[in-house]
């Protein structure tokens, strides 16, 4: 293990200025940062795992994050932590509403794997009301998304409800 690797996963459907920002703390704190894109077959999501986790590589080039890793994975978080070396697993943490599932979240990980530390970081308050499903319903119905997102993400939901007809 190794205590210089953190490791940030999430569904990522899709990626967020929220989760950039809380990426951008991590990049601060640890000289390793590994995103880890979820390929969670029960989960409903609008992309498919590949186009999430392209969409986190072609963010991270668009703002020039050349040493963030982009890994999809299966299976339970913690082993899959530990097949990278990750000591630090990170979350963001937005109001008291993620608390509960975050928690609950943190602890089982941590009966998973003792040596696993999650660690909250807060997003700034312009972003704390940002969620992929918020900026998923804007998309939905035609709203302007590009304040809330990065501009390959734009353009992938704006494809996705086009050709979807929704
Ligand atoms: O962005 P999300 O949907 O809040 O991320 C949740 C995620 C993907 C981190 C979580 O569902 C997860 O870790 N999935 C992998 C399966 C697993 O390990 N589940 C047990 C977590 S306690």
């Amino acid at each position: 293990m190794d205590a210089a690797t953190a490791i940030y996963p999430g569904s990522f459907d899709p990626i967020t200025n929220g989760h950039l920002d809380i990426l951008n703390r991590a990049r601060e704190v640890f000289p390793r940062v590994v995103v880890a894109v979820a390929n969670d077959p029960g989960k409903a999501v609008l992309f498919p795992a590949e186009t999430r986790l392209g969409l986190v590589r072609c963010v991270l080039k668009e703002i020039g994050a050349d040493d963030v890793e982009a890994v999809g994975f299966d299976g339970l978080l913690a082993e899959f932590a530990r097949t990278i070396g990750a000591r630090a697993l990170i979350r963001g943490l937005r109001a008291v509403t993620d608390f509960e599932y975050e928690l609950q979240m943190a602890l089982a990980n941590r009966r998973l794997d003792p040596d696993l530390e999650t660690v909250f970081l807060m997003a700034e308050a312009r972003h704390c009301f940002l969620s992929s499903s918020l900026i998923k319903e804007v998309a939905r119905y035609g709203g302007d998304v590009s304040p809330f997102v990065p501009r390959c993400v734009a353009d992938a939901l704006r494809d996705a409800f086009r050709s979807s007809g929704c």
